[in-house]
């Protein structure tokens, strides 16, 4: 850990209880503190979530996936301002006598199974899956005028006015509110993931929505799990994401390129506003473009702020892991697969068994 630490030091990335030279020294302090976290890293970065609005719900049932389960097809109509904007989503559920964990997912693509969705295994694992194309929520392009950014952007975006990100993670949330009328359903296991742009997006969801009780964000790196600081070679960079993807984050975002230093916090800040809930961070040896370095320290700088819940962060005594290890024991977790930039079944498998684990836990000591 020593060396891990003094990386962090050599990148000076500050200590994550500390943010405009004020430093939380115990939970209470944190409790405060992290409000103002938030607040800063939806300023500067992804914009401030959208009010709620409660949609219309309609609901069709479609042949089943897999025998002992149900799919259905959840429509979303928002309404706002005289606009209205319908969301196509897909609920799958195993069959169970208990209530079961859902994973909402946000993906590329509306279908199911999908090259990045293993939906039958994930099912045979006992796991929900409730299921958006992400640019159904809002396209992923420089216009604010549809989807649910048509129903909530006044004119021209401010410098701190939400980005594209802000309005999938929404979308996630959303997706919860009706997750949690569903008898079926366990509210206190509901989880989000995504893969890349939608591993940012899952996590910001998570940091925005204390009822996602974990995260598992795949090949997330630059601007999602990957510290900003001191980026390795070949590792995306905020000038790099601000020129091709500017409408992801907040205009605000632009003033840090090549000023990651002047960073008012790093993305563990982002990580650790999602303790003490469970967060399981994966990454591919191929893909150099997410930073699995930046990305795995990213962890072991969030973990102290679980360990003020009384919780454990990261636990990995022999530092980063090598190809087709975790490091998930903890309510933080890294995981390390062979190959490329990609959301495989492997992937998933790391991230469901951590969070079986992290559920199966949590039950025991709430048991006690
Ligand atoms: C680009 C982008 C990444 C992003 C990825 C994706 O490569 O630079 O930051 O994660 O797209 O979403 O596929």
């Amino acid at each position: 850990m020593n060396e891990l630490k003094k990386e962090l030091n050599r990148r000076k990335v500050p200590s994550v209880r500390t943010i405009h030279q004020k430093t939380a020294h115990d939970l209470a302090e944190w409790k405060t503190l992290r409000e103002e976290i938030r607040t800063t890293v939806l300023q500067e970065e992804y914009g401030e979530l959208p009010p709620v609005l409660l949609p219309k719900i309609a609901v069709e049932k479609k042949p089943a996936l897999v025998e002992n389960s149900i799919w259905e097809e959840v429509t979303f109509e928002f309404e706002q301002n005289e606009k209205r904007h319908v969301v196509p989503t897909q609920l799958l559920l195993p069959a169970s006598v208990e209530k079961v964990p859902v994973v909402v997912y946000l993906n590329f693509r509306a279908d199911v199974p999908d090259e990045y969705l293993p939906a039958r295994e994930i099912l045979s694992q006992g796991y929900g899956l409730f299921v958006v194309c992400y640019t159904d929520a809002t396209t992923d392009d420089g216009d604010f005028e549809n989807g649910l950014a048509g129903l909530f952007q006044e004119g021209e975006r401010k410098p701190h006015e939400r980005g594209k990100i802000a309005y999938w993670a929404y979308m996630a949330s959303r997706m919860q509110d009706y997750l949690r009328t569903r008898e079926e359903v366990d509210p206190s296991k509901i989880g989000v993931a995504g893969h890349s742009r939608l591993g940012k997006t899952a996590l910001v969801a998570a940091a925005t929505d204390e009822r996602f009780s974990f995260v598992c964000a795949n090949d997330s790196g630059c601007s999602g799990a990957a510290i900003s600081r001191g980026r390795n070679a070949g590792g995306e960079r905020l000038s790099d994401i601000c020129k091709n993807f500017p409408y992801w984050f907040t205009i605000n975002w632009q003033r840090y390129v090549d000023k990651e230093d002047e960073l008012p916090f790093d993305q563990h800040h982002l990580l650790a506003l999602i303790a003490p809930r469970a967060a399981y961070i994966g990454g591919a040896t191929e893909d150099i473009w997410a930073d699995n370095e930046s990305q795995f320290l990213c962890c072991v700088a969030a973990s102290e702020i679980w360990e003020l819940y009384g919780e454990r962060g990261i636990i990995s005594p022999n530092g980063m892991p090598v190809a087709g290890e975790s490091r998930t024991d903890g309510c933080v977790g890294f995981y390390l697969r062979e190959g490329k930039h990609f959301h495989t079944l492997e992937d998933w498998n790391f991230g469901l068994k951590a969070v079986t684990r992290y559920l199966e836990n949590r039950r025991e000591k709430l048991c006690k």
